[in-house]
C-alpha cells in the first residue's frame, strides 16, 4: 500500500480547521484519511478543536475545559478564516462521526492532552469510536505517551500511534515501551535511517505537516505509510508522479 494521504485538521488550506467545510472539502478532494483533534468541555463532551484556548479558531476567548457543549458551539469558528464560513461552529466528535462513519475515509484521532490532560479522555472518544463502529479505520495518536498507554488498556487491539517534534533516542523501544504501533513525526526529522528503522520494526509512520511538493515527493519515496496534510487535493496529483 502507497503513502496515505490524511487531511490535516480536514482540508484545511481551503476552509477552516476541523470544521464540517474543512472535512467535506477533504472527503471531496478525494484523501484517504482525516485527522483531527479531540479536547473536552467542561461538560466533557468531546469537541474538534486544536488549540486549548478558543482565541485563535473562533470569537471566542479563554479555555475549552472552562465552556459548557452548549456555550462553545455558539462560538462562530469560521469568520476568523473567511467570511464566506460566518456560520461554522465548532464540531463535537458525535457530529463528525455520524458524518464520516459510512464513508470510505480512514481517521486519525488525535487527542489533545498534552498540555490538559483530560480525564476519561481515552474512554470517552473509545466509546464514541466504538459506537459509530470505525475503530477499524482508525489510528488514535497522541503526544502524551501515558495516554496511549491507557488506551491500550482498554482496548490492546486499537491501532495508536505516538507523536513527536524531536528525535526521540531509541524510539523502536521507546514505542515498545508504550505499546504503540505508529509514530507521527514532523516533516524536518524525516531520513531515510528513520524511514528504515520504522520498516524494520513495523512501525508505521506517518508525517506532518507536509504541504510542499518537494516535502511530498521526499515522503513518498521514502515509502512513508502517511503524511498529514493541508492540501490533499494537491497530495493527490504529486502521489500519482512517484
Ligand atoms: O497529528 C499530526 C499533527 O496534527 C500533529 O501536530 O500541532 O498539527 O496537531 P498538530
Ligand atoms: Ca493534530
Amino acid at each position: 500500500m502507497g503513502t496515505m494521504i490524511f487531511a490535516h485538521r480536514g482540508a484545511s488550506k481551503l476552509a477552516p480547521e476541523n470544521t464540517m467545510p474543512a472535512f467535506e472539502l477533504a472527503y471531496h478532494a478525494g484523501a484517504d484519511g482525516i485527522e483531527t483533534d479531540v479536547q473536552l468541555t467542561k461538560d466533557s463532551i468531546p469537541i474538534l478543536i486544536h488549540d486549548e484556548n478558543v482565541r485563535r479558531t473562533t470569537n471566542g476567548t479563554g479555555f475549552v475545559q472552562d465552556y459548557t457543549y452548549e456555550e462553545i458551539k455558539k462560538l462562530d469558528a469560521g469568520t476568523w478564516f473567511s467570511t464566506k464560513f460566518s456560520d461554522t461552529s465548532i464540531v463535537a466528535l458525535e457530529e463528525f462521526l455520524d458524518w464520516v462513519h459510512d464513508k470510505s475515509i480512514i481517521l486519525n484521532i488525535e487527542l489533545k492532552n498534552n498540555v490538559i490532560d483530560y480525564k476519561q479522555l481515552e474512554q470517552i472518544v473509545y466509546d464514541h469510536l466504538q459506537k459509530y463502529q470505525v475503530l477499524e479505520k482508525t489510528v488514535i495518536s497522541s503526544f502524551n505517551a501515558a495516554s496511549m498507554e491507557r488506551m491500550k488498556k482498554i482496548d490492546p487491539n486499537v491501532s495508536t500511534a505516538f507523536l513527536s517534534s524531536k528525535k526521540v533516542p531509541d524510539l523502536p523501544n521507546h514505542l515498545k515501551k508504550i505499546g504503540v504501533t505508529g509514530f507521527h513525526t514532523k516533516y524536518r526529522l524525516l531520513n531515510s535511517n528513520l524511514a528504515k528503522a520504522c520498516r524494520q520494526h513495523n512501525l508505521a509512520l506517518r508525517i506532518y505537516t507536509v504541504n510542499r511538493p518537494m516535502q511530498m515527493k521526499k515522503c513518498f519515496k521514502l515509502k512513508c505509510d502517511g503524511i498529514f496534510t493541508d492540501v490533499p487535493h494537491l497530495a493527490k496529483e504529486y502521489r500519482k508522479l512517484y
